[in-house]
């Protein structure tokens, strides 16, 4: 039976354990999206995780929406990628990258007045810091055209191929959260009528050539894909969620990825939503990995039935570089600095130190 300390065998790296740190942007790169020496130094400390899963990292210009958050479109940002894929690998530790276009969460203020791209003419629930302003609520997005949509879907395959030129050891796709491949896949966002929206099979079509393009390019065992099925970031919902995603990962299975990593609402987020992970598992053949609000306990317990191969963890890495020796050590956890998560510069970043050193 699996522990949290059993190697894990993820496309054709071995993983020393199955302690995954989850994507989480941070706001430390620069304002052109190149990765800092910060985030270098941020990743190495945490380089005993069995795999770190980077913060979503923009495949465009067009897709990038939020502040100081990293891109892979231009030969700067991927040579800050490679500082961080070298640091890392110098540590022992494994790295992918999560890829994303913000889609319609992309407020004009980041491309020069432009007005965002996503699935339909939609206007989202929410704000964000923008270059201009704090808090600017989102602007109506317009729906791309079958076209822009092969773009789009090639931008996720030529940061893909920077990534892996980068030196990085694979890529996540997300699919998660409200952005726009789950602008598609769900039908609060998705009121196309071409062949890229109606039926559950036509709204995941954008997802599956970008992940058949994304396969392709650098290789299947180095690509996963993230999904939420039942959150609602940004207002997005689904009336079918349960089907759409069993649908979804019954697609996925033709592909032979790395993982499958499913994130659901936190326990405490008091969600009346179906928890879909054991469905969810018993539709997908290849490995999956469960996120949100795990404690070492639940992650334990997810494992020894069977739920899932291995478990990611946000918070607790945020603030416990040494996670993984804090697990194995019965060592009590130091708390995240919520005030910090995206503030510019070393504090609440890279200062969290390790048990032995705090005393
Ligand atoms: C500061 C912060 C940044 C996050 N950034 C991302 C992100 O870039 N991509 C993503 O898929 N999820 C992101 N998330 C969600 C986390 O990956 C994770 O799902 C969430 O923290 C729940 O897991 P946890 O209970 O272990 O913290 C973020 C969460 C936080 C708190």
């Amino acid at each position: 039976m699996s522990t949290l300390f059993t190697p894990l065998e993820l496309g054709q790296l071995l993983l020393k354990n199955r302690i995954i740190m989850a994507p989480l942007t941070r706001g430390r790169a620069g304002a052109d999206g190149v990765p800092s020496e910060l985030m270098a130094q941020y990743y190495s400390q945490r380089a005993t995780a069995g795999l770190i899963i980077a913060e979503a990292t923009a495949v465009s210009a067009d897709g990038r929406g939020w502040l100081n958050s990293p891109g892979l479109y231009t030969t700067q940002q991927q040579q800050g990628w490679q500082k961080i894929a070298q640091a890392v690998h110098r540590n022992e530790g494994k790295i992918f990258v999560q890829l994303w276009h913000m889609g319609a969460t992309v407020h004009p203020d980041f491309v020069q007045g432009q007005q965002a791209v996503s699935a339909s003419n939609i206007t989202l629930n929410g704000t964000l810091a923008t270059p201009l302003g704090r808090d600017k609520k989102f602007e109506a997005a317009r729906a791309l055209t079958p076209t822009e949509i092969t773009l789009q879907v090639q931008n996720f395959v030529s940061a893909a191929r920077r990534a892996i030129d980068a030196g990085l050891d694979g890529v996540e796709i997300h699919a998660a959260n409200g952005f726009l491949i789950d602008q598609f896949t769900r039908d609060s966002s998705n009121q196309r009528t071409d062949e890229y929206g109606g039926s559950i099979h036509k709204r995941l079509r954008f997802m599956r050539e970008v992940v058949a393009g994304v396969c392709k390019e650098i290789g299947s065992h180095k690509v996963g894909i993230r999904l939420s099925p039942t959150n609602n970031t940004w207002g997005i919902s689904d009336s079918q969620y349960s089907q759409t995603f069993t649908t979804a990962v019954n697609q996925l299975n033709e592909f032979n990825l790395a993982y499958v990593h499913v994130l659901e609402p936190l326990p405490s987020d008091g969600s009346n939503m179906q928890y879909l992970t054991p469905l969810l598992r018993k539709n997908y053949n290849g490995l999956l990995l469960a996120n949100a609000g795990y404690n070492q306990q639940r992650a334990s317990d997810a494992l020894k039935q069977g739920l899932a191969d291995a478990v990611s963890f946000g918070l607790p890495f945020i603030a416990n570089p040494d996670l993984v020796a804090r697990f194995k050590n019965n060592v009590s956890l130091s708390d995240a600095d919520s005030t910090r998560f995206y503030t510019p510069g070393p504090q609440g970043y890279v200062d969290y130190l390790p048990a032995k050193e705090t005393g």
